[in-house]
């Protein structure tokens, strides 16, 4: 199976809303890179590692050179999802430039084909100036994250008649910039409606409902890594009882002198 491509993403929408959802999860490493790959259409390195790999209290202390290196691996980790890096906070606001300079280097040391970026209208000229650069740009609007300190906490976007007209406009600012898709996050349902219904590129919702073009979650919080989660994720498995109980079994053993045992001792052969 060959590696899904930008165009191919694009071209799963055509009309107003596609039929085959679109599916993308988080990856941080090669071996979940791995594990998720066949299952998936888009790999996102998210910048989400922040809190989920490295404990940071939000995605702002996230590097460019932290994005580059699991970028990488789970470009290693995987051959058939598209895989996009998000551009950490900081590594591109400043100017079209430094975007350039920041997302090329992201292409070319990780091997992916693509690049996120948070913002709608004030980023539009950035995504053209990329997009036009041979750089594929998904767009992120509505909640967004790196904005924590200018919106006031990560609640959900879009209450208001002026701030679902905002992330309405944003849409529609980025998806004429050339951004080949775009995450819509934590908005009410009419709004995730109008925006699928009304741009032509694919809609990647996360509590964003299901009437969009594809769903992402963070596969840390699909699979249970976490005691609280937000309300918009859904809870596949417990991985954080499994660890827990593996750890427990373990300690145990080991305090016991049951492990290890004969099955795993090197002795010389007769
Ligand atoms: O960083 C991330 O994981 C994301 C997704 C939640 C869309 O941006
Ligand atoms: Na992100």
């Amino acid at each position: 199976m060959k590696r899904l491509t930008v165009p191919a993403i694009q071209q799963r929408k055509s009309g107003r809303r596609t039929a085959d959802p679109l599916v993308m999860l988080t990856a941080y490493t090669a071996r979940q890179a791995q594990l998720l790959d066949p299952h998936c259409d888009m790999l996102l390195v998210g910048d989400s590692l922040g809190q989920v790999i490295y404990g940071l209290p939000s995605t702002l202390g996230v590097t460019l050179d932290m994005m580059i290196a699991h970028g990488a691996a789970v470009v290693r980790g995987s051959y058939h999802s598209l895989v996009i890096v998000d551009m950490p906070f900081g590594s591109y606001e400043a100017s079209p430039a430094a975007a350039f300079a920041s997302a090329s280097r992201v292409l070319a040391e990780t091997g992916a084909a693509a690049v996120k970026l948070e913002g709608g209208q004030a980023m539009a000229e950035t995504i053209a100036f990329l997009s036009q650069r041979g750089i594929p740009v998904m767009a992120h609007v509505g909640l967004t994250p790196q904005a924590v300190n200018a919106l006031g906490g990560y609640g959900a976007r879009g209450r208001s008649d002026a701030e679902h007209a905002k992330i309405l406009a944003d849409a529609h600012a980025i998806a004429q910039a050339g951004a080949f898709a775009v995450v819509l996050e934590g908005v009410m349902e009419d709004l995730a409606v109008a925006v699928t219904d009304s741009i032509d590129i694919p809609v990647i919702g996360i509590g964003a409902s299901a009437h969009c073009d594809g769903q992402v979650l963070v596969s840390e919080d699909m699979l249970g890594m976490f005691d609280r989660v937000p309300r918009f994720v859904k809870r596949y498995e417990a991985i954080a009882d499994t660890i827990a109980g593996a750890a427990a079994r373990y300690a145990a053993d080991v305090r016991a002198r049951a492990f290890p045992t004969e099955d795993q001792v090197y002795r010389p052969k007769k």
